[in-house]
């Protein structure tokens, strides 16, 4: 009895917040044109009304250009003031965008820079061009597609076994595809990329890492993930097949990558684990991924740049600054996971079963004799 009145009491603040948030909203004249109804459709696709509305309210007071300028005049530029010349760090992604800018800036400051990208001729032009601008040499590129579960797990294990310093890896690939697509593996491309990739090419590193005295993981989630609670018990979408919506998917997938984050930093204490979202950047994903969104944000969304500074920030600062392990971030700030009142908390058991069945899901991709005895079919790890 008591625990209805509860649930009613945070149903009816919920209500009345939402009304407040939408009237604060219009009266802000966010949605006073018929085309600032930015993709209405976007808006409340995937997660609540309720979230989806304070998400944009909140985003277009922080995630935009105008919420970097602000943020950053509490930037403290002696946080970036460390020697990194002798680190050696890996970048998914970052032939361009966020991963390329964040290449650039370390390379500039004579760090090793591994390069993960996975077209030869994207990844060429981006590491000339990074070694051009920043005259570090000590950058290399690798091609790896992080989609592929067979491919991330024998790159891993040849970089181990070449003994090459890895200091900090940085997840940053990432992709939002509309249409529902299952590979040869049967994987759906966005779970396959920004979920299983992510967990296995970490998971794979870890040899590597734990070698360094200040092994670091910055994963690149997305403010995206807010308006989702976390579903570890349909990661590949099958149930959503017929009426999929990429937006949700890449929601969902940013949502775990989050998870995983914070779960690794209780689970690995020797190495250092942050998430965080770059606020909303012009990059070639925005722009082709979310194309209304994009046009309709035009210089309100921030740099490249801008986007990459708390990146750049987590790979340099965090090992001066010593701060607590599998946090999440936004610019150059820890913040909460979950919006307020969102209702997106996942239980003990949710997150257990996320990181359960992404082990189960890459033990089917590796060699056979590291292959566990009593293994389950693939479909039952979803
Ligand atoms: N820009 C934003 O506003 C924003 C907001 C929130 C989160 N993010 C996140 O930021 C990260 C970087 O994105 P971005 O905005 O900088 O876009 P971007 O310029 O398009 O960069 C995305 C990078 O990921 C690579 N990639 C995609 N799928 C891959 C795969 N299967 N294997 C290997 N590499 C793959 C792309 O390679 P190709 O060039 O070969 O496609 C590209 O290098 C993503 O994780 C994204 O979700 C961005």
């Amino acid at each position: 009895m008591q625990h209805s009145n509860k649930c009613g009491y945070w149903h009816t603040a919920a209500i009345l917040v939402t009304l407040v948030v939408s009237l604060v909203a219009i009266f802000l004249g966010l949605f006073t044109q018929p085309e600032d109804i930015m993709s209405l459709k976007a808006l409340f696709a995937g997660g609540t009304v309720y979230r989806n509305i304070v998400w944009y309210t909140k985003g277009m007071k922080e995630f935009t250009r105008g919420g970097y300028e602000t943020a950053a005049r509490n930037f403290n530029d002696e946080d970036l003031d460390v020697d990194i010349s002798n680190l050696s760090y890996m970048i998914t992604g970052s032939n361009s965008g966020l991963g390329k800018c964040t290449a650039l800036e370390l390379a500039k400051r004579g760090a090793t820079v591994h390069m993960v990208c996975r077209n030869e001729t994207r990844g060429l032009k981006a590491k000339d061009e990074v070694i051009n601008e920043s005259g570090n040499e000590k950058v290399h590129l690798h091609l790896l597609d992080l989609s592929k579960p067979r491919d991330i797990v024998k790159f891993a294990r040849d970089f181990v076994s070449s003994e090459k310093q890895l200091d900090v890896l940085v997840n940053n690939a990432g992709c939002m595809i509309h249409e529902y697509k299952l590979d040869e593996n049967e994987l759906e491309t966005n779970f396959a990329t920004n979920t299983l990739g992510t967990y296995i090419l970490t998971t794979e590193l870890l040899p590597s890492l734990s070698r360094s005295s200040s092994a670091q993981v910055v994963t690149v989630s997305s403010g995206g993930m807010y308006t989702e609670k976390l579903d570890p018990y349909d990661l590949n979408l099958a149930a959503r097949q017929d009426k999929f919506d990429g937006t949700f998917a890449y929601g969902q997938n940013k949502r775990q990558q989050v998870v995983m984050s914070r779960l690794w930093a209780v689970k690995y204490p020797n190495i250092h684990f942050s998430s965080m979202h770059p606020g909303w950047a012009a990059t070639v994903a925005v722009q082709t991924s979310m194309p209304d969104f994009s046009a309709k944000m035009g210089d309100k969304l921030r740099t490249p740049e801008q986007g990459a500074d708390t990146i750049t920030w987590l790979c340099i600062a965090a090992r001066n600054l010593k701060l607590p392990s599998g946090l999440f971030f936004q610019d150059r700030t820890a913040v909460s996971e979950h919006l307020p009142l969102a209702r997106s908390h996942s239980s003990d058991v949710e997150e257990a079963t996320l990181m359960e069945r992404l082990e189960q899901l890459k033990s089917k991709f590796l060699p056979s004799e590291d292959q566990p005895t009593e293994q389950l079919k693939l479909k039952s790890a979803f």
